[in-house]
């Protein structure tokens, strides 16, 4: 994979230490959706215990937010009222490091002028009389971007927090740069001078709506039962990887896929797979999330998604699951949580009709439960040109993924002197059985057969014996649980 497949990888110093930051601009759009964590792979000097670094979203404005977690001691409590009191309003800590070039200090108090005078103001009023206007949080700043930041502590001064709002649509990653930088100076006056020296730190996103997934593991060769749907999205992949002869015959590739069934029957792996097939970086936009309870932030969240959308220089495969949630009130309500959503439903429109125009490393899957809830003029080919239905597996789709799951896990956990499965399988047995099983549920049925072996191991010391195809055919019936007398 390109690095710009994996994102855009900034690396910027601090105290000594080295700072990581992977796309900055993707995690900021996520956090317009979710809070997004995004400090980790740290160790802290003493007395720091932890810190956390998050960005999310509140009624327009992003919010970055930082803990800082010290040991609970009163030489820290002492320390951190230090760090915000200071002798004076400026702070001893501020001057003396002016003197010794530390840039950002320097930056604080030319840029924000008098406002940085207050950098450092603390809340330790009960201490320390001082006037009204100062019996605010400390702030923080960084002049250079704009970025001001509150510092508040607990009663024990065993917790910092900073704080700081940005109107969302000014954000950049420049923001949350400072940001850490502001938290990583907070650190800095706690643990002390150099504690920081040889450090890493990474900035990056965990697990969030649109995150980049690595779909390495999951292929349409994995994919049981749905031969049919299998082999269109093969031709969709080659479509996909071909707009030269797409282009000279002025084909158009679609540019959108619904897939719709009952819950379980593979339609997100189905899209993993088909972004692995492609050779696309695959985004999961999560739909009920893109909904906001404040007035706009839904629309703001949707066109956010697309504005992004229109930028991805590398293949992507954009996920919009449980699609339905979006859409399901179209036409109905005028609450304002319905008009939200035909809000939402309106710009998804809109943006579907030229995305494909715009952003040709674009495709985009929809999924849901409830196809019927769909709007048509939201599904109308051109926006949607594909509908697949993916319906439950029949005896034969059941005993092939049957034969696809238990071929896998053999060959992830089989080793010389240990056998998982017995040689008395029957698979097309197992189909049978499972009459009305969906491949979700045929995992939970292996699933639970896998616990049991492990545990008997683990309770006996000794090692179990091979899954045998009773043990599987009463997994099977233990999950549909008992059937209703005749
Ligand atoms: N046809 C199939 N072949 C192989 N595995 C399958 C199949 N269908 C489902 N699975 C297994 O079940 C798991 C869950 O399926 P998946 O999440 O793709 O279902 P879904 O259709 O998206 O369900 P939902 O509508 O509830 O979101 C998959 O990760 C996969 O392991
Ligand atoms: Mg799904």
């Amino acid at each position: 994979m390109s690095d710009q497949a994996r994102g855009q990888r900034v690396t910027f110093e601090y105290a000594g230490a080295t700072v990581e930051m992977v796309d900055a601009v993707t995690a900021l759009a996520a956090a317009r959706v979710n809070r997004v964590e995004m400090l980790r792979g740290a160790s802290w000097p003493e007395p720091v215990r932890r810190v956390e670094l998050s960005v999310s979203s509140e009624d327009g404005v992003q919010v970055f937010a930082s803990e800082i977690s010290t040991a609970a001691d009163r030489f820290t409590t002492a320390k951190v009222r230090a760090l915000v009191l200071g002798a004076d309003p400026i702070g001893v800590l501020l001057s003396k490091r002016i003197e010794q070039g530390d840039q950002l200090a320097a930056r604080l108090v030319d840029g924000v002028g008098n406002a940085a005078v207050a950098a450092y103001r603390k809340l330790g009023l009960d201490r320390v009389p001082q006037p009204a206007v100062q019996r605010e949080p400390a702030t923080v700043a960084d002049a250079a971007v704009g970025l001001q930041a509150t510092v508040t502590y607990d009663e024990n001064g065993t917790l910092v927090r900073l704080r700081a709002e940005m109107p969302r649509d000014d954000v950049s990653p420049a923001h949350l740069q400072a940001f850490a930088g502001l938290t990583l100076q907070v650190v800095l006056e706690i643990a002390g001078p150099e504690s920081l020296a040889g450090r890493r730190f990474t900035l990056s996103r965990e697990s969030l709506p649109v995150e980049p997934i690595t779909t390495s593991e999951v292929t349409l060769d994995q994919v049981g039962g749905l031969a049919n749907i299998v082999a269109e999205l093969r031709q969709i992949a080659v479509s996909f990887r071909h707009p030269e002869a797409m282009a000279r015959w002025g084909a158009r590739r679609p540019q959108g896929i619904l897939m719709y069934g009952p819950p379980g029957t593979g339609k997100t792996m189905l899209s993993r797979a088909l972004a692995n097939e492609i050779g696309a970086d695959f985004r999961e936009v999560r739909t009920p999330e893109i909904l906001d309870k404040w007035l706009g932030g839904s629309e703001r969240n949707i066109k956010q998604i697309f504005r992004d959308a229109r930028r991805y220089r590398v293949p992507t495969l954009i996920l919009f699951d449980e699609f339905d949630s979006i859409i399901s009130y179209v036409g109905s309500g005028g609450d304002a949580a319905g008009q939200a959503i035909n809000a939402v439903a309106g710009i998804f429109k809109q943006e579907m009709n030229d995305l494909i125009e715009a952003n040709p490393n674009v495709i985009v899957v929809a999924t849901t439960n409830f196809p019927h809830r769909v709007d048509d003029s939201l599904i109308r080919s051109g926006r949607f040109d594909v509908k697949m239905s993916v319906p439950k597996p029949d005896d034969a789709g059941r005993a092939e993924i049957f034969r696809k799951m238990i071929r896998g896990l053999i060959s992830a956990h089989e080793a010389p002197g240990f056998t998982m499965f017995a040689d008395d399988l029957d698979l097309a047995e197992l189909g049978r059985v499972s009459f009305g099983m969906t491949g979700a549920d045929i995992k939970e049925v292996l699933r639970r057969v896998q616990l049991a072996k492990a545990m008997q191991e683990a309770h006996s010391g000794g090692q179990a014996e091979p899954i045998s195809q009773e043990e599987l055919v009463a997994s099977v019936t233990e999950l549909r649980g008992p059937l209703p007398a005749a």
